[in-house]
């Protein structure tokens, strides 16, 4: 298994950093999650656009421009299975620990390739759980720092469930690690981009499906007594794609079964996806 680190190709086992990485010290770092299709990187130039607002809102310069992204990025696809690439950047290693940024500190580059495997429950629906959502202000910034999108995701886990659906003043955000859709009175409904959630690119690619294919949908926020209401709820994310949620804090959502969008919107990602 190929990495990447800081110019280099070369085997997982070998690729070591500082302790003294800020990454290890601090969090202090962003990242992207790209899936691949058939060979190709999914919405290539959307994720770099997110990179590139990640990185601005930590005040880290690119190291790289998209063409350079791109070609550091195709030699760590195998084949054209489905996989993902992550791709994180640090602040770099400092000589010492200190919150303010170090100077003439080059960042740290690190990009694996993994496969996508797809979710058991895909097709008959997950659990989640919903919990106020403890996160910081800049949700809408990759930041490796997610030590609480772990701890909401754990508790999720701790219940059966398959994600964390989180609550501020009674609205939902999104999942620990995903999206969040919910058909209320017939129409697809999705928070709006803020920065109380990461602007998700399976989100987009959604939100552009359903306005091509007549879906009624709407980007707005929601609030929890509006989704326990929903006849659909679905979590989005490059490595899982669209989660029908079947139910939700111990409450069967409709039926208890994927929805119709659901089976409808699947189908014209699957499509989409070639
Ligand atoms: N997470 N919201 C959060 C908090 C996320 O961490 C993610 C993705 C998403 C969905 O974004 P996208 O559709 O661009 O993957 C929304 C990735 C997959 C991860 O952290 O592994």
């Amino acid at each position: 298994n190929t990495v990447y680190l800081n110019g280099d190709y070369l085997p997982l086992s070998e690729a070591k950093i500082s302790v003294l990485d800020r990454g290890f010290l601090f969090g202090d770092g962003i990242y992207e999650v790209i899936p691949s299709y058939f060979g190709r990187l999914f919405h290539f130039q959307e994720h770099m656009e997110r990179l590139e607002n990640s990185l601005a809102t930590i005040r880290l310069a690119n190291p790289h421009t998209r063409e350079q992204w791109l070609a550091i990025l195709t030699p760590l696809l195998i084949g054209t299975q489905d996989q993902y690439i992550y791709l994180q950047i640090t602040r770099g290693t400092a000589p010492k620990r200190d919150h303010g940024f170090p100077e003439n500190t080059p960042p740290t580059v690190f990009a694996m390739c993994s496969p996508i495997v797809p979710m058991a429950e895909r097709d008959s629906g997950v659990k989640v759980l919903t919990m106020p959502d403890s996160r910081w202000k800049l949700c809408n910034t990759k930041a490796i720092t997610l030590l609480a999108n772990i701890l909401h995701r754990q508790e999720a886990i701790d219940q059966n469930c398959a994600e964390a659906l989180l609550v501020k003043d009674s609205y939902v955000t999104e999942g620990a690690a995903s999206n969040v859709f919910a058909v209320i009175d017939g129409v697809l409904m999705t928070p709006p981009k803020s920065s109380e959630i990461l602007p998700g690119i399976t989100r987009d690619v959604i939100l552009e499906l359903a306005q091509k294919n007549g879906i009624p949908c709407k980007e707005e926020s929601f609030s929890l007594a509006a989704l326990q209401t929903a006849s659909e709820i679905w979590i989005t994310s490059s490595t899982r794609e669209i989660i029908p949620v079947v139910e939700c804090d111990e409450k069967a959502v409709a039926d208890g079964k994927p929805g119709p969008v659901w089976h409808k919107m699947n189908q014209l990602f699957q499509t989409y996806k070639q």
